[in-house]
């Protein structure tokens, strides 16, 4: 994919009527990207566009139609790729959560490799719950592994016995699979250049973090007890998408960004019996 004639970088985020992914495209954005926005929900991706002179586009990332279409429109190359899309554990069953949250950014990385430009860069995004996950046997690893297979999310689910068959269980492993896939990839992209990363936010004020909070409040007692004792803005994890996608983190690919005030760590150095812990393990007990 060669230079535009024009200098302007091209930046295409998918998940951008909401949360982190609105606040990604209006970082990049400020930071002087053409923007292509998509989303599956239209009304509000509509007005961030236009606030943002950005065109916007509708599409579901569990779609191969959808997306090629998407990657047509792009066809020009690509800069920045930015990956919000997603579903938590409250919103959807299990196969469900898989599809979009693995499935579909398979799918947007297999599209839209071909279409980056040397230097571009891609952040998908992962989860602290990808991290927590614990270990996991070679038979889920496998099925985790194998994205381009339109029943993702059925083949995880026969993977594991039939007590861990529940939506947390889905979304921690869609977000661990987001890790390794973005290791794959990156070896691939490293060959024309481009970079890729995923970000692991903790907790975010985003509509979807909110929604976790409303279904599980023990979340709320975990929240004081960490190093950063608060919650996370997405443009706090803007701020990260934004130094992926720029050449100051140019050495930086095949990796996963932390950006939970200090969750994962808190967790690994104090024992799964530290106060910090016990809070956490009950809120994640009820997905
Ligand atoms: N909010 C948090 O606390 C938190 C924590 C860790 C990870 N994450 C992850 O960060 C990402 C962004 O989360 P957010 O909090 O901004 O969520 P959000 O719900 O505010 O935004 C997600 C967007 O994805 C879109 N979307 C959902 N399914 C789609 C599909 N099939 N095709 C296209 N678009 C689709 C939604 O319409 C929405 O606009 C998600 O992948 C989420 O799992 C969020």
């Amino acid at each position: 994919m060669s230079q535009p004639a024009t200098s302007q970088r091209t930046a295409v985020v998918i998940g951008a009527s909401s949360g982190m992914g609105m606040a990604s495209a209006i970082g990049l954005h400020a930071d002087g990207y053409s923007l292509k926005l998509a989303d599956l929900s239209l009304p509000s991706l509509q007005d961030v566009g236009k606030r943002l002179g950005a065109e916007t586009f509708a599409a579901d990332v569990t779609s191969e139609s959808a997306i090629a279409a998407l990657a047509l429109q792009c066809r020009d190359g690509v800069d920045a790729l930015v990956i919000t899309a997603g579903l938590s554990m409250s919103m959807a069953p299990f196969e469900r959560i898989m599809d979009v949250n693995l499935g579909g950014t398979a799918r947007v990385l297999r599209h839209f490799g071909p279409l980056m430009r040397p230097g571009g860069a891609a952040v998908c995004m992962a989860s602290i719950a990808g991290h927590l996950i614990g270990s996991i046997d070679a038979g889920v690893a496998g099925a985790l592994t194998d994205t381009t297979t339109p029943d993702l999310g059925r083949r995880v689910l026969n993977a594991l016995p039939v007590e861990m068959r529940i939506p947390g269980m889905a979304y921690g492993l869609s977000k661990l699979g987001v890790m390794k896939l973005v290791q794959r990839a990156a070896v691939e992209w490293g060959a024309f250049g481009a970079r890729v990363c995923s970000i692991s936010p903790g907790l975010i004020d985003t509509p979807m973090g909110a929604l976790e909070r409303k279904t599980s409040p023990e979340a709320d007692i975990a929240v004081p007890l960490a190093p950063i004792p608060r919650t996370g803005t997405a443009a706090e994890v803007a701020n990260v998408v934004a130094f992926l996608c720029s050449p100051q983190a140019s050495y930086m690919t095949a990796c996963d960004v932390l950006v939970d005030g200090g969750w994962v760590g808190a967790i690994h150095s104090g024992g799964t019996d530290s106060p910090f812990a016990r809070a956490l393990a009950a809120s994640r007990q009820k997905s």
